[in-house]
């Protein structure tokens, strides 16, 4: 499977991490001709969801960005292919023997008919509104390599702690500013790539669940809720916010009651 430009949905940082995804899909089909043992596969199929989750908060902060009219049912496309993917993994967790073969095709399938036909409306949409494309891109590029810095000094600092270069219990107030500062970096527009990264760090044991809920507290002191609310357009991100400030303790029941009937009520 290789990158032709018929993949192309007309927006640099999409159509680089579509490039990125084809190439990863690639791989995995040649280590399959060389043999690949069910943990490696595993270990790719992981890796291949991380990867998605992010580049579809990528995607749909893009189409958000230009208005797509068809983003709530792209984002559930999204939610469908996340969950498939999981399910498989969760499947090779328990024990089930599935063959490679099967779910590397189930793979190829998946990007092809997604990227070259789903996000080919993007495309379409895009190239009828190339001034707004352009202004969106040229966020999302900042808010990309804002992110990836952000990441890399993540991994960094990931490695530092696992070799125990630094002590745990020093390293614990450092740590919780260095993650607020990520999601104050990151804006409320991009929360949710925020806590994707957050609980991918959780995953890795980097963080615990005190320290994530300290991030979310000190990030929320600092923040304006409503007004920063107020900017996100999209009523199911409004939500889920609200819904993660709540599981968080972070706003009280009446709060989040309140909060959320004035967002049902501006429908
Ligand atoms: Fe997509």
């Amino acid at each position: 499977m290789k990158w032709d430009q018929s993949f192309s949905i007309g927006c640099d940082v999409v159509d680089s991490q579509h490039k990125e995804l084809v190439c990863l899909v690639d791989q995995l089909e040649s280590s399959l001709e060389s043999g690949l043992a069910p943990h490696q596969l595993g270990e790719a199929l992981k890796f291949v969801v991380n990867y998605t989750r992010h580049h579809f908060a990528a995607e749909e902060a893009f189409m958000e960005t230009i208005g797509f009219d068809e983003l709530e049912n792209h984002k559930k496309l999204h939610g469908n292919l996340i969950k498939e993917v999981t399910d498989i993994l969760l499947r090779l967790k328990h024990g089930e023997n599935l063959s490679p073969e099967d779910l590397v095709k189930f793979l190829v399938d998946w990007v092809l008919k997604h990227v070259q036909e789903e996000d080919q409306k993007i495309g379409v949409f895009t190239r009828n509104r190339k001034h707004v494309a352009e202004q969106a891109e040229c966020r999302l590029k900042a808010e990309t390599s804002r992110r990836k810095l952000t990441l890399a000094r993540m991994e960094k600092l990931k490695d530092l702690f696992k070799q125990k270069l630094i002590e745990i219990e020093d390293f614990k107030e450092q740590k919780v500013r260095i993650f607020t500062n990520m999601l104050k970096e990151l804006g409320l527009n991009q929360l949710r790539a925020g806590f994707d990264d957050l609980h991918y760090f959780l995953s890795q044991n980097v963080i615990c669940h005190n320290e994530l809920r300290a991030v979310v507290v000190a990030f929320l002191q600092k923040s304006d809720l409503q007004k920063g609310l107020s900017e996100i357009i999209e009523i199911e991100n409004k939500l889920l916010y609200l819904r993660s400030f709540h599981e968080f303790e972070m706003i009280t029941d009446s709060q989040f009651d309140d909060c959320k009937a004035k967002i049902l009520d501006a429908l």
